[in-house]
């Protein structure tokens, strides 16, 4: 049944459409301003080629990978997204259900709206994401919480001092989770759920604060700039995670593809880089990580997944990259994802 919901992620997207709410279905798919960088994203793997190699006797590929101590069946995550019972009434339980079957790592978003417990006990591996809070007691609270349901790995978002300006769902007037529905893990000692709450006070102290919370991992989410990279190593984090929140905060900023090249080198193999964003078909995650991923995150194919088949829709979207990612592998002569190379992806240029 899986099957009739796409054959490729943009047709998981288009019944996705059908079936959610309009208000809903522009919070999913929306933007910053004029959606120049949510469009930029997608467009900076469709101005890349390939260039394969013949005759490498590559044989059977091999997608495994171990990530910060979890070991993944591919290098394919689950982005963290907010609100994933407006895509289903079961949330973010189903995506960790499919992420768990799938072998790959789900990314439980702050803006969950089920309880990280009861996401944990839907399967793992989950590492948990966190915006930066004024109130260091709250982000304890949060990250002991995240630390003792399971969670392998703290990555923290920070490229959202403030709230990007998201047109449509001013439009729409969408500002708040409708009635019964909360941001499960926003809770302080006291069980109340506090906003979301952006934070432009903060500095590179806040990875030392956070090293005094966890002995987890700790990864960086939202780097563009190679400076940042190169600070981000220096201040300890684990892995940086290049991102522009899928187009949802600065618009303007350039598309993480673009982005990856200069991160990567700034960070010379240091720390594992990772990149989200725009990538829609196993020859997208071929070329981000050619140019340097160790590994990607899909953000809004997963919603879609889940829209349309709960656990089984966003297994349905993991297998499809799956596939596809394989047999992108196979055709252009390479078994394992850590053996692709920069030479292999041109601009179409000459040469
Ligand atoms: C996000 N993203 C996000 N990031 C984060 O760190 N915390 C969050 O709560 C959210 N919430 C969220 C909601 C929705 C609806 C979307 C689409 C995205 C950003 C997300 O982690 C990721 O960076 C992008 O979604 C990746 O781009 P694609 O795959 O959606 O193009």
């Amino acid at each position: 049944a899986a099957d009739a919901v796409g054959l490729n992620l943009a047709e998981v997207a288009a019944a996705a459409r059908r079936r959610l709410d309009p208000v809903h279905w522009d919070f999913f798919a929306g933007g910053a301003g004029n959606e120049r960088t949510l469009r930029a994203n997608e467009a900076a793997f469709a101005r890349r080629w390939l260039r394969p190699r013949v005759l490498r006797a590559a044989g059977e590929r091999d997608l495994r990978l171990s990530l910060f101590g979890s070991p993944v069946s591919m290098p394919v995550l689950i982005a963290p997204t907010a609100f994933h019972r407006l895509a289903h009434p079961e949330g973010e339980v189903a995506t960790a259900r499919a992420a768990a079957d799938a072998g790959t790592v789900m990314v439980v978003s702050m803006a969950a709206t089920r309880p990280v417990e009861e996401i944990a006990a839907a399967g793992g591996p989950l590492w948990f994401q966190l915006y930066p809070h004024a109130d260091l007691e709250f982000t304890a609270t949060v990250v002991r919480r995240a630390v003792a349901a399971g969670c392998r790995a703290l990555v923290v978002t920070v490229d959202s001092p403030v709230f990007g300006r998201r047109e449509r769902d001013l439009r729409h007037g969408f500002v708040d989770l409708p009635p019964g529905l909360v941001c499960e893990n926003m809770r302080d000692a006291d069980g109340r759920v506090r906003p979301i709450e952006m934070n432009a006070g903060v500095g590179w102290e806040l990875i030392g604060a956070l090293r005094g919370l966890t002995s987890l991992p700790i990864l960086l989410k939202g780097v563009l700039h190679p400076a940042d990279a190169r600070l981000a190593v220096e201040h300890g984090v684990d892995g940086v995670l290049v991102s522009n929140h899928g187009g949802r905060q600065l618009d303007g900023a350039l598309a993480t593809l673009d982005a990856l090249p200069g991160v990567v080198a700034a960070v010379d193999g240091r720390v594992p880089v990772l990149v989200d964003g725009g990538l829609r078909r196993g020859t997208d995650v071929l070329v981000a990580l050619a140019l340097g991923a160790t590994a990607v995150l899909l953000g809004r194919p997963v919603l879609w997944g889940l829209a349309v088949g709960g656990a089984a829709g966003v297994r349905h979207v993991l297998d499809l990259v799956r596939a596809d990612l394989d047999r992108a592998l196979a055709l252009v002569g390479v078994a394992r994802p850590g053996d692709l190379d920069a030479d292999l992806v041109t601009t179409g240029a000459p040469g």
